[in-house]
């Protein structure tokens, strides 16, 4: 792929640096941030842009929120971690907060959103074996196409994308892959009574905020639970407001059985993730079995305590909801011959590029970068478009003019 890198030397030789000294696993706009506040960044030759891929969503209050940096400094400055081998003053506290704010019985703090995902399929095959009895060694967990939870060997196990798989194996087994968004295949893999989990994103967001057919999500949590199935939605994406409910499944009154968080959960300040189970599942897990340095350490329960408060108090959700709408409307309004598919929920939302130049959709994105809007595309031809969701009306619409403008000069 092409890069255009600026013109001025500053923006080089960070470039320079990085490129020499860091591994080459991301591929990323030549741009160089220094500043966030916001819907803003702005780059170290001092341009200013509107942050549209919002940390993959772990931004969703925007960057450096006064309230989660208010609480994040109190707290750094009078307990940062204790480790888990003696109790610290705010895990309880934040315990509390978060399985009454979601509704469950426990909470099992980790950091990374791909822990999340690890602890989730180790609760799923726990539960398997000690309360539905499935044979020792035996359980096996569904997962979906296209999808995307992480980056460790038993999660990229059950990726189907080449480039994250290739040369990592070998591969851990028990995963059953069946296609996204289909009813039919679930049914019949839920046949096999040593089934134990249904792992799925309620919208595929790496694969390009895929959005599944209405009553997909709620009639495959109720094919599971008569399954005696746990449910296990990765909301780490999806989740925190983003697709205008707090949790994603909320659009279809759906209870997971597990909960996966992370991303948003700290405003974007340091990996902070969490799953949410109810006892049966949860009690599995006895002391030793599981767990982090970092989990649970006070820094993280009390910035996500306030990360979560922020998001009611300020309506983010509802934000989200309204914008979303008048966003893509807007998007298909501009009835651009380049896009060929407008879609999503909320302010999580991608446009499809049918372009025969597979560069295409990186092009629009240095253009929106020119233009002022940063935006990455994913898997070539896929343009996510996620701002936070503190995000204003008449942000939203200079945002769609910087959108409209950058697609018609192709
Ligand atoms: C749905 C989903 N699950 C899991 C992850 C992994 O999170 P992390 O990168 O924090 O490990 C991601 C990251 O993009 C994600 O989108």
């Amino acid at each position: 792929m092409p890069i255009v890198k600026s013109a001025t030397s500053l923006t080089e030789q960070y470039l320079q640096k990085e490129e020499q000294y860091g591994a080459h696993n991301y591929h990323p706009l030549p741009v160089v941030l220094s500043r966030g506040e916001g819907v803003h960044v702005w780059d170290v030759e001092g341009k200013k842009y509107y942050d549209f891929l919002s940390g993959y969503s772990a931004i969703n209050h925007g960057h450096c929120h006064p309230r989660i940096i208010e609480t994040f400094l109190e707290q750094a400055q009078r307990l940062t971690l204790t480790s888990r081998a003696f109790h610290n003053d705010v895990l309880g506290e934040y315990a509390e907060f978060i399985t009454k704010f979601f509704g469950y019985d426990k909470v099992l703090p980790m950091n990374t959103g791909v822990e999340a995902v690890e602890t989730g399929l180790k609760l799923a095959r726990r539960w398997g074996y000690e309360v539905k009895g499935v044979p020792a060694g035996k359980a096996k967990i569904i997962t979906c196409e296209h999808n995307f939870h992480g980056r460790t060997i038993s999660v990229i196990s059950f990726s189907t994308d080449e480039s994250s798989k290739r040369n990592f194996g070998p591969y851990t087994p028990g995963f059953i892959t069946i296609p996204y968004n289909d009813i039919a295949a679930l049914q019949a893999a839920l046949q096999d009574k040593d089934v134990v989990g249904f792992l799925v994103e309620p919208i595929q967001g790496e694969a390009g905020v895929v959005v599944p057919d209405d009553g997909y999500i709620s009639k495959a949590a109720a094919m599971c639970k008569e399954a005696n199935v746990l449910f296990i939605a990765d909301e780490i994406q999806t989740g925190l407001a983003r697709t205008g409910k707090m949790l994603a499944c909320d659009h279809e009154n759906v209870r997971p059985d597990i909960v996966l968080l992370g991303k948003a959960l700290s405003g974007g300040t340091m990996p902070v993730s969490a799953v949410l189970a109810d006892d049966e599942i949860m009690l599995t897990i006895k002391p030793g079995d599981h767990g982090s340095t970092y989990g649970g350490n006070p820094l993280a329960c009390r910035v996500s305590i306030t990360a979560l408060q922020v998001l009611v108090d300020e309506k983010m959700a509802e934000n989200a909801a309204v914008l979303g709408e008048h966003f893509r409307k807007e998007l298909v309004a501009m009835n651009n011959e380049h896009v060929s598919i407008v879609r999503g929920k909320g302010l999580f939302n991608a446009i499809v590029i049918g372009h025969p130049d597979k560069d295409t959709a990186w092009n629009i994105c240095l253009k929106m970068m020119e233009n002022g809007l940063l935006a990455k595309p994913t898997h070539d031809d896929r343009i996510r478009f996620a701002p936070p969701l503190l995000i204003t009306r008449p942000q939203i619409d200079e945002c769609i003019a910087i959108i409209k403008k950058s697609l018609e000069s192709f």
